[in-house]
């Protein structure tokens, strides 16, 4: 255990020293006579030190249509670095030595057996493997439209504490046929990953976690959510970056565990949105503000052409938890610092009046509709327990079976006070609305009795106010903020949504897939449920 005061008190830290890191980037392709062709690349997991580590890991830089094979090494030690919690349903070696990991790349259209599933994990070269384990070598085939995914541990009850240990990395597919007529900024100086992430460190440099649960006699450590006061970007703390007068192009990641961030410019700088988690949009969307749930992506262009100063701080007033939580300070309301040059340039890129236009969500289509339930169960001193969907574990047998090739209807409905971000594996959906319920205890009551929408008059109760959904967040999306007290509409697809090609690999076969709340805390315990595709 740490005390208070072995906590590097963030005021004492001095923002905006570190330039802001070129993260490295690894072609997931070969170029053969300048043809490109597969490529299978090696990636290991280690025990470093933060200054001499790649954290996040390298960016990915695929091309669609050619397939990039990863062979995912763990070199980890015996012991976490971080206190984890056996009372949640966790990954185990049987040895109690050796840390579980299991890579899965967030927004990819993927066989299975290449997901990640949080069972599939696997210690130290390939020592001990989890039930679901089948091969060392994952296949992506890049098959889907050109888009932002990111990849990152998914062990069972470990994904808290393995991302906040570092595993994670961007992974961009690129389309040079479709994308390169957008003339969008490009190239290593112009178009730049900022994975952001909020960590707490000990004087010694290492990260700190607490290794006390808020009910420590059900939970020895487990709490419903990690917050750090240190924002770091690609790997520092509140970098700086030097930026000509021109366009640029930012996939910002929001991969914090449980921090929502509202990003806005100190100057006024507005975001230009080309895309969102994965997809384009099709046309831009300029707005003064972006909030991002865990695990979304903002693609957007920042234009510093437009800037009134020379600097502009990119900063966050987003509360923790959100959206009831504890208002940002001075602190962890800072996320970095932008120094614009002088000079004004002739700028090459441009922002296109239309971008990438994809089918609009079919309603009509739709084959099933689903009601999906966001609860909190609390202890007697009333604090979290554990969070299920649906009231359900992960463990009890799938109930979400679409059948491949086809679109849903799921309804979601939060009964928490606290906004989830709701992630779903390989299937791609878009927000229909988002409507308050009334009477809202009355209806968790029933729910809490007879844990059934349908029984319980969902349709009496749905029929508050309704927000709309901003216009960058109306094209397709791998994952959502579930508003509290509401229920939120979404229609989800079964199937790729540039063309009408059916997988070109068995959605249907084992371990299937699984969608779950985007809150690292809340997803290992156990905010998470299988999602197995049928025929
Ligand atoms: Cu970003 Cu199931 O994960
Ligand atoms: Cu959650």
């Amino acid at each position: 255990t740490w005390t208070q005061d072995e906590i590097i008190s963030p005021s004492k830290l001095e923002m905006f020293v570190d330039e802001l890191p070129n993260l490295t980037r690894i072609q997931g392709f070969n170029l053969i006579n300048g043809t490109p062709k597969p490529k299978l690349l090696n990636i290991g997991m280690f025990k470093k030190k933060w200054f001499t580590a790649s954290i996040p890991g390298p960016t990915i830089e695929a091309l669609h249509g050619i397939d990039t094979y990863v062979t995912w090494h763990n070199h980890l030690p015996s012991k976490h670095i971080l206190p984890w919690d056996s009372t949640i349903p966790t990954a185990i070696p049987s040895t109690k030595k050796g840390i579980p990991t299991v890579v899965h790349v967030h927004g990819a259209i993927d066989e299975p057996a290449s997901d990640g599933n949080a069972n599939a994990w696997f210690t130290a070269r390939f020592g001990e493997k989890g039930p679901t384990w089948s091969k060392r070598t994952y296949h992506y085939r890049n098959m889907q439209h050109p888009g932002n995914l990111w990849y990152h541990d998914h062990a069972l009850g470990l994904t808290r504490v393995n991302l906040l240990a570092g595993l994670i990395g961007a992974y961009i597919i690129r389309d040079h046929e479709v994308e390169a007529p957008l003339r969008l900024p490009s190239g290593d100086e112009f178009d730049i990953p900022l994975i952001v992430f909020d960590r707490s460190f000990r004087k010694d440099g290492t990260i700190y976690m607490n290794s006390t649960g808020n009910n420590p006699s059900i939970h020895p450590q487990w709490q419903p959510e990690y917050f750090g006061d240190v924002i770091v970007v690609n790997g520092k703390a509140w970098p700086r970056l030097t930026v000509r007068r021109r366009k640029y192009r930012f996939r910002i990641i929001n991969t914090s565990n449980a921090r929502f961030i509202r990003f806005f410019f100190t100057n006024g700088l507005q975001f230009i949105h080309v895309a969102s988690d994965s997809v384009y949009l099709g046309e831009p969307v300029v707005t003064n503000e972006t909030l991002l749930g865990p695990s979304e992506i903002a693609d957007v262009i920042i234009d510093f052409s437009e800037s009134k100063s020379d600097a502009a701080i990119l900063a966050n007033d987003a509360p923790y938890p959100y959206p009831s939580g504890d208002p940002v300070n001075d602190i962890n309301g800072k996320v970095m610092k932008f120094i614009i040059e002088k000079n004004h340039e002739v700028d090459t890129w441009r922002v296109p009046k239309t971008l990438i236009k994809y089918p609009s969500p079919d309603l009509a289509s739709a084959s099933q509709t689903r009601y999906i339930v966001m609860y909190e169960y609390t202890s007697d001193i009333d604090e979290p327990t554990h969070l299920y969907i649906n009231g359900k574990s992960f463990e009890q047998p799938a109930t979400e079976t679409p059948k491949a090739g086809t679109s849903e209807v799921w309804n979601v409905i939060n009964l928490t006070a606290d906004n989830h971000p709701l992630h779903i594996h390989l299937g791609l959906f878009v927000v229909l609305d988002q409507t308050k319920l009334v009477n809202l205890e009355e209806f968790k009551t029933c729910m809490t009795k007879l844990n059934d929408a349908i029984m319980c008059h969902i349709s009496k109760y749905a029929s508050g106010k309704k927000i709309e959904v901003p216009a960058h967040e109306k094209g397709w999306k791998n994952v959502y903020k579930i508003t509290p007290g509401y229920v939120t509409k979404i229609l989800v697809r079964f199937s790729y949504i540039h063309s009408n090609v059916s997988y070109p690999f068995d959605a249907t076969a084992e371990p299937g897939y699984v969608y779950h709340c985007h809150i690292l805390d809340h997803e290992d315990n156990a905010m998470i449920r299988p999602l197995k595709l049928i025929n």
